[in-house]
């Protein structure tokens, strides 16, 4: 939910839902806000996700300042204005988003990214081959041993693996995924995001507790051909990759997973297989493809980046993009074109909604709200104005009581 029809609010979820880690350890609630809320090597989740600046971070949301967003990045953020705070509807709507938002007491998705690990090398994500040690895959491992006893983990509506590093490929990621019990995690649903070279037949069948939470795959394949796959996904072999997209496709197909969808980084590299790579999709029966635009990770350099990215009206190839975007089937309602809005607009700018792109990864932010039942919403109320009432007390009062509701929190 980014604003409602008419409003001049502009709001973010994201903040009060998610949480997503990082190969550094830190954990944030959103990409596009630099600053992490808290460093899993130094605290517990709970702490983390009760820290000063996340506080502060939702805060700033609720006044419409998006102080601590890349307004360069994020839509929503870029929309946010304190002015809009004068109107009595504004006033009265951000209120009611408190009510629904404020004082929840955990996030309900969770996005990891704690391990790199993977077993290709593509050049839009990294510059070579990233593999964590023994060492460092054992103080992953065990730190995750904790995650999953905890309260945090266990409340867990939603989980992403990986937005970094493959979920087949990283021992720390594998050995998640096979502690996953329905006993301890009964209404776990995972979105598993993949390269898919290592998901085969005897790979699904290792994962056998795990089945029952693994409702969504989701696999990064970013073009149509051997040739140009070979350029995008270093280190990937397209024969492999398709016998897998056929056994996932057979999976989808005997219901044995709820979405099936393949992904597509568009640059100056692939954008010219965008209509093979819908055909491609029909073919396995995928239920979606989705198309996102390259940006620009942290080890390209700028010239690097604008050699490829074709979503830029000075790059020399964006008038085939253009024409590319008017194909036929590019309208297909299987496709989901992320964050194209204003491409071959006048006044183009990159700035991309955080909840569309986590929405192409199957994680859809509004859906968390209708799965919350009647107790947590009287909860989170109650808590929305618990924490108003109690912004106003003294520090002397105030401190003892966060610490007692924070250990009844932690023990619910
Ligand atoms: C980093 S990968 C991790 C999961 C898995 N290894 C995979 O490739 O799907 C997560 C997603 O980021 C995408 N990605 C990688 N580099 C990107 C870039 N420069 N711009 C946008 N998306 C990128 C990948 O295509 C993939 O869909
Ligand atoms: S497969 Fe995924 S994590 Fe691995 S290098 Fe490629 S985009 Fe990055």
């Amino acid at each position: 939910m980014s604003k409602a029809d008419n409003s001049a609010v502009s709001f973010c979820t994201l903040p009060f839902t998610h949480l997503n880690t990082n190969a550094t350890g830190d954990v944030r609630v959103c990409c596009y806000v630099e600053r992490p809320i808290g460093n899993f090597h130094d605290s517990d989740f709970d702490s983390i996700w009760h820290s000063e600046f996340a506080s502060e971070l939702r805060e700033s949301i609720f006044d419409q300042t998006f102080r601590f967003c890349n307004k360069e990045f994020c839509s929503i953020a870029a929309k946010g204005d304190p002015n809009a705070l004068e109107d009595a509807a504004s006033k009265q709507e951000i209120e009611s988003l408190r009510d629904r938002y404020s004082g929840r007491p955990r996030p309900e998705l969770l996005s990891l990214q704690h391990d790199d690990s993977c077993n290709l090398s593509c050049p839009q994500c990294r510059s070579g081959l990233i593999y964590a040690d023994a060492e460092r895959q054992q103080t992953l491992k065990d730190i995750q041993d904790e995650w999953l006893k905890s309260p945090i983990f266990r409340s867990a509506q939603r989980i992403l693996l990986s937005g970094n590093g493959d979920p087949f490929a990283s021992r720390v990621y594998s050995d998640f995924l096979h502690k996953i019990k329905k006993a301890d995690f009964p209404d776990l649903e995972i979105t598993i995001l993949t390269n898919g070279l290592l998901l085969n037949q005897a790979r699904w069948d290792s994962l056998a507790n795990a089945h029952y939470a693994i409702r969504h795959i989701l696999i990064s394949v970013d073009a149509a051909s051997a040739e140009t796959y070979s350029k995008v996904r270093r280190g990937g072999d397209f024969a492999k990759l398709i016998e897998n997209l056929e056994f996932v496709s057979q999976l989808r197909k005997s219901q044995a997973i709820e979405s099936f969808a393949i992904k597509f980084v568009t640059s100056a590299e692939n954008f010219m297989e965008m209509p093979d790579f819908v055909r491609l999709a029909k073919r396995l029966g995928c239920d979606r493809v989705k198309f996102q635009l390259i940006v620009r990770f942290n080890h390209l350099s700028v010239a690097e980046y604008s050699a490829v990215a074709i979503q830029h009206p000075k790059h020399p190839r964006h008038s085939e993009l253009l024409a590319v975007l008017k194909d036929p089937i590019l309208q297909d309602d299987i496709v989901k074109l992320v964050n194209f809005h204003s491409v071959g607009e006048e006044n183009f700018s990159f700035v991309e909604d955080y909840e569309a792109v986590m929405a192409s990864n199957n994680i859809e932010v509004a859906d968390v709200d209708k799965k919350e039942n009647a107790i947590d919403r009287i909860l989170y109320r109650f808590l929305g104005l618990v924490r108003r009432v109690g912004r106003r007390l003294p520090t002397a009062v105030k401190t003892p009581l966060k610490q007692v509701f924070k250990r009844v929190l932690t023990a619910a």
